[in-house]
């Protein structure tokens, strides 16, 4: 079998087998990025190229591992060496690796998905029970790679997009948020690390914000990189439950935003019921979820497949939780996100235009 096999095989037995030794291939280089990441690799040999002797007194790691390694990137193109000899060759990142690994928040920065790949790794076992009993494993189970995970994956479009591109194509909230004269209150639910809160006040200096989610170690991350980016004083962050009926709901947030958190959600129409509760009169809700394909659509194409991927090995299995849980999960279909937006009670729910390869845009008006 050779990996030629995926593109040329016309037989399905070889073409399977050929994908999914590809595949297989992928993850265990996916998982040497990690290491890549995680030991700083990366970053230690951007503009320094070295050998596994100088990259071994640079970062203090086993030298015998780093000669392993840095010999792996070469043969899977991320790195460049300069002669035949491994352990005496001088590595350079590959064109483009730095963008892609080193600048946590450059547009291209894809480091966080190796730690979205280990914390599955993690609860594996777990999730295979969570098949045969139906039970939750919970986000707190995945352990800090996925937090890791969540908050290098999104954080540079919140860095490079919602400022710039995505809030000005949605004037009326644009307006509402830049008002000087009336400071508006915003909530960002399920808000994870609070990236999206913290671009959002550094953006509109004026503005009280308030971000909430379910997950404890998220709030704590969130309040630290807060106060990190000198925002603590106007950015409040709480652990709270958005199915939660006995949380506080009362009216006060002029503009709410849901990000990428609605189809993870275990009661998504009470949830989108509270925050519409706990918005001031003249509110709106902007809701940031999966730009799945109209209909279920199979085979899929590639982002249709990491949703869907996505789906077995995170959002169900952390959806699951409390009583009578019915998270939609990452292929949730705008035409769902409609009924459950007139389920809440929502008078209006717009599609926005705003282009993303992975995100679609919602508008919900009471
Ligand atoms: C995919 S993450 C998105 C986080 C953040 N908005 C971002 O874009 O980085 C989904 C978030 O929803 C939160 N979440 C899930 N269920 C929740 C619930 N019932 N109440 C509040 N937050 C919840 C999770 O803890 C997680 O932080």
């Amino acid at each position: 079998m050779s990996t030629d096999i995926v593109e040329t095989a016309t037989d399905p037995i070889e073409a399977l087998s050929g994908r999914l030794f590809a595949a297989g291939v992928e993850a265990l280089e996916l998982c040497n990025v990690y290491l890549g990441v995680q030991l700083g690799l990366y970053a230690a040999l951007d503009g320094r190229p070295a050998t596994p002797a100088e990259l071994a007194a640079r970062t203090g790691l086993a030298r015998r591992y780093l000669g392993e390694w840095l010999q792996q990137q070469a043969v899977a193109g991320l790195l460049v060496p300069d002669g035949d000899d491994p352990a005496a060759a001088r590595y350079t990142l590959a064109d483009g690796v730095a963008a892609v690994l080193t600048e946590p928040t450059g547009p291209a920065y894809l480091g966080g998905l190796p730690f979205a790949v280990a914390a599955v790794g993690r609860v594996l076992p777990d999730l295979a029970r969570a098949f045969r009993t139906g039970d939750a494993v919970p986000y707190a189970a995945y352990g800090p790679d996925a937090l890791s995970a969540q908050s290098a994956l999104n954080r540079p479009a919140y860095v490079n997009l919602l400022i710039a591109d995505w809030l000005p194509r949605i004037p009326a909230v644009h307006a509402r948020l830049a008002d000087t004269g009336r400071p508006a209150r915003v909530g960002d639910f399920g808000c994870g690390p609070g990236w999206s809160t913290i671009e959002l006040a550094k953006a509109f200096p004026h503005l009280r914000l308030e971000g909430y989610d379910s997950d404890e170690a998220s709030i704590a991350a969130a309040r630290r990189n807060a106060a990190e980016h000198g925002v603590a004083d106007r950015v409040g962050f709480e652990v709270v439950d958005l199915a939660d009926e006995g949380a506080d709901w009362s009216p006060r947030h002029d503009v709410s935003f849901l990000f990428e958190c609605l189809h993870d959600v275990p009661r998504p129409v009470e949830s989108l019921a509270h925050v519409r509760r706990a918005l001031a009169p003249g509110g709106t809700v902007v809701v940031m979820d999966e730009r799945t394909a109209d209909t279920f659509t199979a085979p899929g194409d590639p982002v249709e497949r990491f949703f869907a991927a996505a789906g077995t090995l995170w959002c169900i299995p952390q959806g699951m939780v409390g009583a009578d849980p019915e998270p939609a999960g990452p292929l949730m279909r705008a035409t769902t996100l409609r009924e459950f937006a007139a389920r809440a009670g929502f008078g209006d729910c717009e599609v926005l235009d705003i282009d993303h390869p992975f995100w679609r845009f919602y508008r919900l008006v009471p």
